[in-house]
């Protein structure tokens, strides 16, 4: 699927509905079962390999990863994958050396993670065909300054989370993740953008949802409080993923308890 087509649907007021995904067979079962973006997220770091941050992935194992997804969606689903740290914060051009594998084996749109210091490398791969999602809030690949913590919690740091996010819109960019943010500043930052914003923590008001798949379906140990195991309740994967579709698309997930 590519960016008009999604963009139509945010466009008609249709939430977004959004789950990490990193093979064929997962693929198949999030296409046939109401997900329209499939987020090949650096996340598999942590839950196919076992490490305890995102930081080891390597742009191998994204193009490995995006190149499965891609063979199992088979032109249905849009596939947003991300860009690994290390593989687009030195330049605008080692960014686009990076996106460009990502997008020669399928991906429809690349991800990185970080504010306004990002706005001259989304204008260069937006101007040469790479469309683009931001991701603010909490940046599990700046783990080391931050923690994993709720972020914007100041006044201070909810307006400069806002200023990045339309700089970055003004660049170019045609999503923005929003990561465990107070439900009330990524009401504020979806109100003052005209791209659709897609939330993981970050309350209702968002224009759609996205979670790690592995904490949908209860494969997580410790999973955090804003997911939800929609295996519990449900007799099969494809059911579990059709309610989450489902939940997101009439607003009934998140709910108040998965956010802050
Ligand atoms: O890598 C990932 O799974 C992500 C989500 C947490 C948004 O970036």
């Amino acid at each position: 699927m590519f960016l008009p087509k999604l963009l139509e649907q945010a466009q008609r007021g249709e939430r977004l509905v959004a789950l990490t995904c990193y093979d064929a067979t997962t693929a198949r079962l999030l296409c046939a079962n109401g997900v329209d973006i499939l987020l090949v997220g650096d996340s598999l770091g942590m839950t196919l390999q076992g490490h305890d941050s995102t930081l080891p992935v390597s742009l191998a194992d994204m193009v490995y990863h995006t190149a499965a997804v891609a063979r199992g969606a088979a032109g249905q689903g849009f596939i947003l994958a991300d860009l690994n740290f290390g593989s687009y914060q030195a330049s605008p051009a080692q960014a686009f050396a990076s996106a460009a594998q990502l997008m020669a084996v399928g991906a429809n749109m690349v991800k990185l993670e970080g504010g306004a210091v990002f706005v001259e490398t989304v204008q260069f791969l937006v101007q040469r065909g790479i469309p683009v999602c931001a991701h603010l809030g909490l940046l599990p690949q700046s783990v080391n300054s931050t923690g994993y913590s709720l972020q914007a919690r100041s006044e201070t740091d909810a307006q400069r989370l806002l200023d990045d996010a339309l700089a970055l819109q003004a660049a170019g960019a045609s999503l923005l993740v929003l990561e465990a943010i107070p439900a009330a500043v990524a009401a504020r930052v979806t109100a003052a953008l005209t791209i659709p914003t897609i939330g993981i923590g970050a309350g209702a008001a968002c224009g759609g949802q996205v979670l790690v798949y592995h904490d949908l379906v209860g494969l997580t140990a410790t999973p955090p409080s804003f997911t939800k195991n929609f295996l519990i309740g449900h007799d099969s994967l494809a059911a579990a993923v059709r309610a989450y579709a489902e939940a997101v698309k009439t607003g009934h997930f998140p709910g108040p308890e998965h956010s802050r």
